[in-house]
Parts: structure tokens; sequence; C-alpha cells
């Protein structure tokens, strides 16, 4: 069993928000359509700042909030499948961006679609467990809105851009974490990077998102489910039990069908999707960040977190603060 404490937490989203209304103006859909199909009503997309600069607006709210000089930050890790530029890792560029100077740093990218901040919460707990680090900035960041096709109706509505930002220490919090993928499943939910060369004086097409919608549902609500159970099994818990519950924010009908045969208390189930969309990477961190602001966070507080993405990838993270 290991220990955790949210030393701060932070949040920022895209500047130019968009509803359900300007959507229609590009693409062959409407509100109603959207909002009772994903619960989603508007989202906030970047139009300005990248993904490491969104992970460092966040990342200042977070440092200011723990109150932490921030030269005590000795691992950087970004989730992100959305990142600047495939080298170098946009951890690095968000260290640079913030000058964080502590001799021992190190910083990398996880890459594990919508679950990657619960993969990458994951790791950061080994390392403080092991005593590799002391103090980690983890985030969630994803500008979604750089690689989707927006001539395609069935994606362009669903994913805002946004980040979240951790700073973690050890501390007397319980914290428990699973992981799972399934990488037979692929083709449902992908963007390709650039293919081999067969032609060496080809120019390499553009790629961007694509997806199977009915079958990532389908697969979301039976994969979120299990994780659940699984989490709440190994931590001697029922639901009941759970104080606040942060699905990932991909779509309300799947986030109801998981929850459907529970009789759980709506009130604390948070969702952030009616206002920021699907923020990938981002969705997790950023209701948890907003739960802070909000004081929901309370000492005692139990928290279940979970999630699913591309690969397919599933993960949730259970938090006793
Ligand atoms: N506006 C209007 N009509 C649309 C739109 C739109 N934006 N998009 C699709 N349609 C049409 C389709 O063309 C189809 O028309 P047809 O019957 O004439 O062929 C009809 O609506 C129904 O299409 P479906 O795909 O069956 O609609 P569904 O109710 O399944 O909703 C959706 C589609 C919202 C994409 C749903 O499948 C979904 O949410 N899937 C999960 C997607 C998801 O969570 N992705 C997250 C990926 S990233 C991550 O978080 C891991």
């Amino acid at each position: 069993m290991s220990g955790v404490k949210l030393v701060g937490l932070g949040y920022a989203t895209g500047n130019q928000k968009v509803t359900n209304d300007d959507l229609a103006k590009i693409v062959d859909t409407n509100h109603e359509w959207i909002q009772s199909r994903t619960g989603i009503n508007s989202r906030y997309i970047s139009t300005e700042e990248n993904t490491s600069d969104l992970a460092v607006r966040a990342s200042i709210r977070a440092i200011e909030k723990s109150g932490l000089d921030q030269e005590e930050i000795d691992c950087v890790i970004v989730a992100t499948f959305t990142p600047d530029s495939l080298t170098p890792a946009t951890a690095c560029l968000v260290q640079a961006k913030l000058g964080l100077t502590n001799p021992n740093i190190f910083a990398f990218d996880v890459n594990a679609a919508c679950s990657g901040f619960l993969y990458a919460f994951n790791i950061a707990d080994a390392l403080l467990e092991s005593k590799r680090v002391n103090t980690v900035l983890l985030l969630g960041a994803d500008v979604t809105s750089k690689v989707i096709d927006w001539q395609d109706r069935s994606t362009c509505i669903l994913f805002g851009d946004g980040a979240g930002a951790l700073i973690l220490q050890r501390g007397d919090g319980r914290c428990e974490h699973i992981a799972h993928s399934s990488g037979d499943l692929q083709g449902h939910l992908q963007l390709k990077s650039y293919p081999l060369i067969k032609d060496f004086k080809q120019t390499h097409p553009v790629e961007s998102l694509s997806m199977n919608g009915n079958e990532v549902f389908r697969f979301a609500v039976k994969v979120m489910r299990e994780a659940m159970e699984e989490m709440l099994e190994k931590v001697g818990c029922s639901l009941e039990d759970i104080d606040l519950l942060i699905p990932h924010q991909a779509n309300i009908r799947i986030i109801n069908h998981v929850l459907k045969s529970y009789n759980f208390n709506r009130d604390k189930v948070l969702i952030n999707l009616d206002q920021c969309g699907n923020t990938s990477a981002a969705s997790i961190i950023m209701a948890l960040a907003q739960a802070d602001e909000e004081n929901k966070l309370k000492v005692g507080s139990k928290i279940l977190l979970v999630g699913f993405g591309a690969g397919f990838t599933w993960a949730s993270t259970y938090i006793e603060l």
C-alpha cells in the first residue's frame, strides 16, 4: 500500500469557447444532436497555445497553490498523445518554460491516450514510493483540435483542449492503481504517425484521428465498469463508500451506462464534459483540479478515478486523502 499527498492542483483550457451552434456552421450537425448523444454543450479550443503552453499555465497554478519552491520539483511527467513535437518530449519543454533547475530533475512523456494521466499517476507513485524522486509535477495535457479532421462530424464535435497539473509528494493518504491494455483492438481509435518511406521522394500525408465510435462506446462501458469493480475489490470498498467519482469525460451516455446498475448518488460524480468536451489525457486531472477549486477535496475523502483510451488502454486510481 502506498501513500501520496496532493500538494497542489491547477488547470487551463484552450482560449476559444466553441459552442455546438458554432460547429453547426462548419459541419452538418446541430446542438440537439450533439447534446443528446454526448452531453457536450461547448468546448475550449486552443488557437494560440500548444500542448506545453497549456501544461505550463496549469503548472503555474498548481505550484502557486502548493506553496512549494518550484526547485523542489525533481520529476516532470506529461501524459499526452498530442505533444508539441515527437521529440523533445513535452515534459522537457514544460521544464524549460517553467525554468525548473533542480539538479536531479528528469522529464518524460507518457502516451496512453485518454488513460494517460492515470498511467502517469501510477508511474509517479511508484517513483515516489521507491524514493527515486521527492516531488513530481504530473500533468495531463492535450490539444486534440490540431489532430482532428474538422470536416468529420462524428469526431470533431467530441473534443476540447486543456491541461491539468498535480504536484505529488509522499504522504499519509492511501493510493492504489490498476492499469490494463489490449493492443489487438488498436484499429478502433487511432492517429497514425509518419508512415514508412517506400519512395524517399514522397511527401507524407497529414493524418487525423480516426474512430469507430460505436465500438469505442461499447468497449468503454465494459472496461470502465470492470476497472471500477476491480479497484473497489482491491481497496475493499463499495461504490457507496466513494465520496467523489471522476470518470474519463468522453460522453455522458458512456458514464450513464457505466453507472446504470448502481444506485450511486450522482452529485458525487464530477462532470466537466458539458463545458469542456473530451479533453483526452487532461480530462480526469482537470476535473480533479476543478473539484479542488470548489473545496470538494477534504481530509479522508475517498476518490475513485477511472478512464479508458486508445490502445485500448484503461485504468483506475483510488485516492484516500
Ligand atoms: N451530427 C449529426 N448527425 C451525426 C453526427 C453529428 N455530429 N455524427 C454522426 N451523425 C449521424 C451518423 O452519420 C448516423 O447517421 P445515419 O444513421 O444516417 O448513418 C447517425 O448520426 C447515428 O450515428 P452513430 O454513430 O450510430 O451515433 P451514436 O449515437 O453512436 O453517436 C458518437 C456517435 C457520439 C460518436 C458515439 O458513438 C460515441 O460517443 N462513441 C464513443 C466515442 C468516444 O468516446 N470517443 C472518445 C475517443 S477518445 C477517448 O476518450 C478514448
